[in-house]
């Protein structure tokens, strides 16, 4: 019998650069979609898959995002007065229930396994979920619910995986798999930002996973692997050299990559379309702005 899986770790510790000045003073995952921060969406997603508890590894300069979960009296109250009660309803809707909520600080930014590794006291000897605030992902079914799916029928360790253009391939974790068919495929092997030369193919990890326990006991024994930094990748690796299994899992959805400005604004885009509140007026101004920028060529 599998354990199920009821904990996510959401590393948030990074230090955001991409995104300076904003990050200066505003974590990076607070920065909205529309009118939705990135977590939102993220902690959206981890609910769906029927995550409890919720473990934030977070850093100096993160207290926004401790904040956006608390319960916001001052503003129910204002809101109540004025019969506000669908915006009540949505405001309520981001409040976390006490104690669902952990934090734990990454003091140095050594890397997303080093962050992981923080929460290895939280976890236990429990399977966890990890998920990336900067990648979002549209989907009918939100992609880590698909993951679970995945997961009851294998166990192990699961990666999403997402074909990329080879010229990209030294921006991800790229996976070598022992078959190139269906949404689950078995892992070989795995490299961190690989040259497109050296990728061992083009399918590459996305910021979701869910990990056995062991993978906190790679972390520990890890020195620093690429870029000086502690890799998740590293210790899935290990669990792969160690005869343990490990999957990728091609999920259906569309992934925007948050943590790029372009990525960033494409999603804006995409997300704003979706919105029936917007839609229209947003299509038309676009649709204007792309006839008046043709004209100008
Ligand atoms: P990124 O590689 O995107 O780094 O981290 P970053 O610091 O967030 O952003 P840039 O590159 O400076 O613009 C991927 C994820 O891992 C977390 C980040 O918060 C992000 O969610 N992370 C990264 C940590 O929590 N700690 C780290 O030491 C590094």
């Amino acid at each position: 019998m599998k354990n199920k899986v009821t904990k996510a770790i959401f590393p948030v510790a990074g230090l955001g650069t991409r995104f300076l000045p904003a990050t200066k003073s505003i974590p990076k995952e607070i920065l909205t979609l529309v009118d939705r921060p990135l977590i939102q969406y993220a902690i959206d997603e981890a609910r769906a898959a029927g995550i409890k508890e919720f473990i934030f590894v977070t850093s100096r300069g993160k207290s926004a995002l401790e904040d956006y979960f608390d319960d916001a009296p001052e503003l129910e109250t204002a809101l109540r007065k004025k019969n506000k009660d669908e915006l009540l309803q949505e405001l309520k809707s981001t409040n976390m229930e006490s104690g669902a909520i952990a934090y734990v600080r990454q003091n140095k930014p050594l890397g997303l396994g080093h962050a992981v590794w923080c929460a290895r006291r939280l976890v236990h000897n429990e399977p966890f979920a990890v998920i990336l605030t900067d990648d979002v992902i549209a989907a009918e079914k939100p992609c880590l619910q698909q993951m679970m799916e995945a997961y009851d029928e294998t166990g192990g360790n699961i990666v999403a995986a997402m074909e990329v253009p080879r010229e990209k391939t030294s921006s991800y974790g790229v996976l070598d798999c022992e078959s190139e068919d269906g949404a689950t495929v078995k892992v070989k092997g795995m490299v961190e930002k690989p040259a497109p030369e050296d990728a061992p193919s083009n399918l590459a990890v996305i910021g979701r996973y869910i990990l056995t326990p062991k993978i906190m006991q790679n972390l520990n024994k890890l020195k620093s692997g690429a870029g000086g930094e502690i890799q998740l990748t590293d210790a899935i690796a290990q669990e792969i050299s160690d005869g343990n299994p490990v999957y990728g899992y091609r999920f259906r959805g569309q992934r925007y990559d948050c943590g790029t400005k372009a990525g960033f604004l494409q999603a804006t885009v995409a997300f704003g379309l979706q919105r029936p509140d917007l839609k229209d007026e947003f299509s038309d101004y676009l649709t204007d702005l792309m006839s008046m920028r043709q004209a100008a060529e």
